[in-house]
This record gives C-alpha cells, sequence and structure tokens, in this order.
C-alpha cells in the first residue's frame, strides 16, 4: 500500500477511538486529500491506489457500524425478558391497551374470573403465570432430576434460546415459595394461586390444544394436610358449579408432590352426567420436600399441598362445550353466545 494511505489508515483509526460521533471520521481532511491525490498519481498507479483508498473507507465503515452497535447495546437498560410484557417498562411509560368498546371478554376469561373470586374469597392470593420462562422453573425447582423421562411427558415447546413457554402453572411455584417463606416464618401460611396461558408441542384435536389455560394452587403452612387439600377442592368445585358434587382421588405421578393424585369430580347430572361418569379435573399431592428445599423452606418443620388443571375443561363442562378448538379459534359464532 501507498506510504501516505498507511499513513492516513493508522492516524483515522487512532482518532476513532476519540470521537464522540464515530460517524464523524468521514469528515476528515485526511481522507479527503486521499481522495483529492488520485489526480497525481501516475495512471498507471490509479487503479491500485483508487482500490486501496476505498478499502480503508470500507474498513472504516465496518469499525463505525460495529462502533454504533455497541452504543446502543450499551445504552439498552438490561430487561429480563421472560418477565410479563409490561414488568420491564417503567410504570409512568406503560403503553395504554387499545379501547374495548367494541368488543366483549373471552368466555374463558370471564370463567377465570369467576375461579379468581372464588379463591381469593377463601384467603388465596393469585398471580398471574409467566408465558416464558426457563428450565429451573417448569423442572429443575420442581424435582424433575436432569434428563428424568417425567420432562418428556409435558412436550415443552423451547426457543433457540432455551426459554420454554411454559407447559403448566406449576413453573410458579418456586416463585411463590421463595415470596411467602419469610411471611411463614412469621406465622402467615403461603395460599396463593397462579394462573395463565401454558402451551404444549400436542396434536391438536377435540381434546387437547398447543395452547390452553391452567390454575393452580399452593399452599403451605405447619399443619397443612391432604384432607385441607380435597376440603378446598370439593368446595371450589361445588361453588364453580353451583352444586353438592362427589369426588374421588387415585394415585398420579408428578415429581413435585408426594403423595401425588388425579383429582375427579362424578359428572353432575344437571350437566348431563349418570352415576359412575367420572371426570379427571386435575393433578394434585403434597408438596415433595425437594420442592419446599428448593425454596429454602424446612420440610421437617412446614408441609404443602398443590394443586393445578385446566381451565378449559372446567369451563367445557360447564357449558357443554364440545370442541375444546372452539376457545382459540376466534370465530365469532361461538364467541358471541356468551
Ligand atoms: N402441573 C401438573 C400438570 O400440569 C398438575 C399438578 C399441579 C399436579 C400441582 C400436582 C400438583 O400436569
Amino acid at each position: 500500500m501507498n506510504s501516505q494511505i498507511s499513513a492516513a489508515s493508522e492516524t483515522l483509526k487512532a482518532r476513532l477511538e476519540t470521537l464522540e460521533n464515530p460517524r464523524d471520521i468521514f469528515k476528515s481532511p485526511e481522507l479527503k486529500s486521499l481522495y483529492d491525490g488520485i489526480k497525481s498519481v501516475p495512471a498507471e498507479q490509479r487503479r491500485d491506489y483508487g482500490q486501496a483508498v476505498n478499502a480503508l473507507k470500507i474498513e472504516l465503515e465496518q469499525l463505525v457500524t460495529a462502533k454504533e452497535a455497541a452504543a446502543e447495546t450499551a445504552a439498552l437498560a438490561p430487561i429480563d425478558v421472560t418477565a410479563p410484557f409490561d414488568t420491564n417498562i417503567a410504570p409512568g411509560n406503560r403503553p395504554t391497551l387499545i379501547p374495548t368498546e367494541n368488543g366483549t371478554v373471552h368466555p374463558l376469561m370471564t370463567e377465570l374470573r369467576r375461579v379468581i373470586d372464588i379463591f381469593t374469597r377463601m384467603g388465596f392470593a393469585a398471580v398471574e403465570s409467566r408465558q416464558l420462562d426457563d428450565d429451573w422453573n417448569m423442572f429443575g425447582a420442581l424435582n424433575f432430576p436432569e434428563g428424568h423421562p417425567a420432562r418428556d411427558g409435558y412436550d415443552t415447546f423451547r426457543t433457540e434460546e432455551d426459554l420454554i413457554p411454559p407447559a403448566h402453572t406449576s413453573t410458579m411455584q418456586n416463585r411463590i415459595l421463595k415470596a411467602g417463606r419469610d411471611g411463614l416464618e412469621k406465622g402467615t401460611p403461603i395460599a396463593s394461586i397462579s394462573y395463565g396461558r401454558v402451551f404444549r408441542n400436542e396434536d391438536v384435536d377435540a381434546t387437547h390444544e398447543h395452547t390452553f389455560y391452567q390454575v393452580e394452587g399452593v399452599y403451605v403452612s405447619e399443619s397443612a394436610s391432604l384432607a385441607d387439600m380435597l376440603g378446598t377442592l370439593q368446595a371450589f368445585f361445588e361453588t364453580y358449579y353451583g352444586q353438592k358434587l362427589k369426588i374421588k382421588t387415585q394415585p398420579g405421578y408428578f415429581p413435585f408432590v408426594e403423595p401425588g393424585l388425579e383429582f375427579a369430580i362424578e359428572k353432575p347430572a344437571a350437566l348431563g352426567g349418570k352415576p359412575g361418569d367420572w371426570l379427571e379435573m386435575l393433578g394434585c399431592g403434597m408438596i415433595h420436600p425437594n420442592v419446599l428445599k428448593a425454596a429454602d423452606i424446612d420440610p421437617a418443620k412446614y408441609r404443602g399441598f398443590a394443586w393445578g388443571g385446566g381451565l378449559d375443561r372446567l369451563v367445557m363442562l360447564k357449558y357443554g362445550i364440545e370442541d375444546l378448538r372452539h376457545f382459540e379459534a376466534a370465530r365469532l359464532q361461538f364467541l358471541r353466545k356468551f
């Protein structure tokens, strides 16, 4: 390379480090004189000279772009990408939602409010689950050993960054337990439900959706028992369906409860049921000691129960909806019935 060009190259690169706006480097007199200099270069060297100046300009352009990108990244406040969408925005800056006068509340949301209402009247707090979570909340904190086949049972989606659109609301258990730990030590039981949208990589049919809703409960105290749990659940279902119900349980396996149970209600006659028509509504059980330990709660001192099940199923039974796919289909004919 021409010595004038290499000298200019060194000077320009050194100056680039000192500029507040890196793009100002293109206004440097050295660059201008390199361009002007082309006239005085002997004809047979002109091509090489022109290419060298051009190469220098391209190199500077790359350096400037990299600096601009780095400055842009540095200016961004770090965010928690798994948090609900508005949590990362300062309260005063949160977007106002589009007015909804012309729409109606989705039937699942109407029913969700009823469910939340029943549990909050029983003394449970209610938190919405996240729609993006991580391996720890989906599996690790819930006593699923690394590589355990029970992990496969959840047909979890994963993003390229290895985040998980949660396959159950149990992803909130560790957060709820940790948040309630101090209160527990002061004698206040942990009593919280979590609710929200969950996702599974399933073949879709009348009873399976890739996107559905769950409601989960967590209760921890010094004396919580299975009987308390069954009483709580029966009271909930009887309030929701507005009638007395028969319930039964059978053993079920979930790594985060021990013992684990599947909870069923007898399909009410008023909803077209015959005696002996049992409907499995949710999974439940006593919280596994390892799950308490993962939240720094001493399993020798405290015990708890948890349950979790689909909202969609609850609503389908209530209204005699035969196909789960109606909920996500955005079909007005269906939605207007509610
Ligand atoms: N998370 C379980 C599921 O979706 C249900 C469950 C919740 C079971 C809490 C036990 C306790 O399959």
